[in-house]
């Protein structure tokens, strides 16, 4: 008796069909998941991610709070007219300290996972006040009351602890420093705006919003200018030993 006429005994017991089924889907599901119980990250590293700096934290969370992400991803797809338009596309790794991830689908308006260093601060803070002054068709909404609004550092220290518990790697040194890093970082004659950017590699320290105190505006505009900054794509090649840390 072949090997096939043997499946017909299989064929005709329906019972018999489904443990068999169930036998060889178990076997398909382990060889799947078996391997992410030992494998240490499923994202590759790459040179240059790092933690957000308190106050882009901050930002982030004011992009979140007036709910950006319904009208905007942050994730540009491998296709051609995707890279053309919006640049290099996306790395797992550039959202690993992202909690929650921004990628979304829905985009009303453009994609903003490259936006950092597209456009001036001023753009920024012309084109949030009132985005029609800047793009007469566009049916995006003012924010322009976020210039009024100063940023509570207390509350961002408490979310830079909050990230940490959820497995970003900010040292204890960045959690002492966090409150004093989100006031400096949007006030270069503050004392330890040169250390912001030694922690926070390729952060970028200077009076956002053009008036004086952290507003936040200057958060949302500090977040804005570093998305999709972090990593050098004139070095960067896939797989290649060098862009791992
Ligand atoms: C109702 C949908 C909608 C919402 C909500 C929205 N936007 Fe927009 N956004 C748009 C549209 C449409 C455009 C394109 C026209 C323009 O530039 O204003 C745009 C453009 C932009 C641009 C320029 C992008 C580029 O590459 O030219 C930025 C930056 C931006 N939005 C940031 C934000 C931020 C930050 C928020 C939340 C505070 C936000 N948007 C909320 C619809 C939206």
């Amino acid at each position: 008796m072949s090997i096939w006429s043997g499946h017909r005994i299989l064929e005709k017991h329906s019972l018999l069909l489904i443990v068999a089924i169930l036998v060889v889907v178990s076997i398909g599901g382990l060889v799947q998941i078996a391997p992410l119980f030992y494998l240490e990250s499923t994202i590759e590293k790459v040179q240059g991610v790092r933690p957000y700096a308190p106050l882009e934290l901050a930002g982030r969370r004011i992009y979140m709070r007036e709910g950006c992400y319904v009208c905007h991803s942050q994730m540009i797809r491998p296709l051609r007219d995707e890279v053309e338009r919006y640049g290099h596309y996306s790395l797992a790794a550039e959202s690993m300290y992202d909690h929650p991830f921004q990628w979304g689908s829905k985009r009303t308006g453009p994609d903003l996972a490259r936006v950092g260093g597209k456009y001036s601060d001023e753009w920024h803070k012309d084109h949030l006040i009132d985005p029609r002054a800047v793009v007469p068709e566009s049916v995006m909404p003012p924010y322009a009351f976020l210039m009024k609004k100063t940023i509570d550092a207390d509350a961002v220290v408490e979310e830079v602890k909050a990230q940490k518990a959820v497995g970003v790697p900010y040292t204890d040194d960045m959690i002492t420093h966090a409150k004093a890093d989100v006031l400096a970082q949007a006030d270069p004659n503050a004392d330890g705006s040169d250390a912001v950017a030694q922690r926070y590699p390729k952060a970028q320290v200077r009076d956002f919003d053009g008036q004086p105190g952290v507003s936040e505006m200057d958060a949302l505009i500090a977040y804005l200018q570093m998305l999709g900054t972090t990593v050098d794509f004139s070095t960067y090649q896939a797989d290649a030993p060098a862009n791992r840390r």
